[in-house]
């Protein structure tokens, strides 16, 4: 089924200048990206979009890793959009991640992974409007 999905390049792939190479793999998957922005996170909008982690004890070293540089978040439309992504991002430990995955090729550790996606459709609804206005979401087709 057509889903969407919530992608952030994180700011270790924004340092990298691997934006591109990033959303190309994305593109290339059949996935659309239908809202892109740029922004460097606020603590306070950083520690919201990670509500759910803040009794984990590496919840402060996530927030500061992802406010330390800007990032770009993506709305991704496409069938099965939320596997499809989480295929292509590989396992969060890019000890774990199989090659030829972002995080295998991109990623240096579990807190600079340089991807996030969202990891299921309550989530990704959840994640989609923390960041995006409806009228900042392009569909397809
Ligand atoms: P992300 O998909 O953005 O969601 C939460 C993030 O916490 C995760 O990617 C990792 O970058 C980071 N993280 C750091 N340590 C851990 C851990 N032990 N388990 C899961 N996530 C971790």
């Amino acid at each position: 089924a057509q889903q969407r999905t919530l992608s952030i390049i994180k700011p270790d792939a924004v340092g990298k200048n691997a934006i591109g190479d990033i959303i190309a793999r994305f593109e290339k998957a059949g996935l659309a990206v239908v809202a892109c922005k740029m922004l460097h996170l606020s603590q306070e909008k950083a520690e919201g979009f990670y509500a759910e982690h803040r009794e984990r004890p590496f919840f402060n070293d996530l927030v500061g890793f992802m406010t330390s540089g800007p990032v770009v978040v993506q709305v991704l439309e496409g069938d099965n959009a939320i596997a499809k992504n989480r295929d292509l991002m590989g396992a969060t430990d890019p000890k774990k991640a199989e090659a030829g995955t972002i995080r295998a090729d991109f990623a240096s550790s579990i807190d600079a992974n340089a991807v996030h996606g969202s990891d299921s459709p309550e989530s990704a609804e959840r994640e989609i409007d923390y960041f995006f206005a409806a009228d900042e979401i392009c569909p397809r087709g």
